[in-house]
């Protein structure tokens, strides 16, 4: 039996709704180059763009994770945007594949970026982020980060977002359409 919410949604339908909400896979780490016993990451999908002036973005943690808590001490972070080739980054960073804490970053080739917080060398595109605003909210903290910094794959290698649906990793479909370079 599912368990009900005071919406009157129950837990279930939270559950099956969100699983087809397709989301884009990205790792958040957080940590100082000259401490790199203290990174810490985990993969998330809850990641979206909030507005080029300033430029910012909104990322939702568990505020029960280790991420989180070493996030509320270094206040920097860094977002990776996965491709598909990095599916075994996003494994490790969700604690699927029993690697906890700073072994993490065994997975992947990691640097430190202009802030000094961990980049993923092989990121679509890795946003460098001071946090500017924490909106708690139930079991989660909704985080504006202010970006510092922007490092951008090169487009010919022809690498494709990670995308995350229906309990399962993706890589892109085929285009059906197109906005014509133009978004709301
Ligand atoms: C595809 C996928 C997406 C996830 N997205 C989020 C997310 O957006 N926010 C979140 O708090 N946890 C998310 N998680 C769960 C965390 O990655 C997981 O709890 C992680 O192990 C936390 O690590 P930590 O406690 O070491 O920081 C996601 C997991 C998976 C598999």
């Amino acid at each position: 039996m599912s368990t009900a919410m005071p919406s009157g949604a129950t837990l279930e339908d939270f559950r099956l709704g969100m699983s087809r909400l397709a989301g884009g896979v990205s790792v958040v780490a957080t940590g100082a180059a000259e401490d790199p016993a203290g990174w810490r990451g985990m993969t998330v999908t809850a990641v979206c763009s909030l507005c080029a002036e300033p430029p910012s973005l909104v990322v939702c943690l568990n505020h029960g994770t280790g991420t989180y808590a070493r996030l509320r001490q270094h206040t920097q972070f860094s977002v990776n945007v996965l491709t598909s080739h990095d599916v075994g980054v996003a494994q490790t960073f969700a604690g699927l594949r029993g690697v906890f804490g700073q072994e993490r970053f065994s997975s992947g080739d990691w640097t430190s970026g202009t802030l000094g917080v961990p980049v993923l060398t092989s990121a679509l595109t890795s946003f460098e982020c001071r946090v500017a605003q924490i909106l708690e909210h139930g079991t989660h903290a909704l985080l504006i980060g202010h970006i510092e910094a922007i490092h951008r794959a090169d487009s010919e290698q022809g690498a494709e977002p990670l995308i995350y649906h229906s309990q399962g990793f993706h890589g892109l479909g085929t285009e059906i359409g197109s906005t014509g370079g133009t978004t709301a």
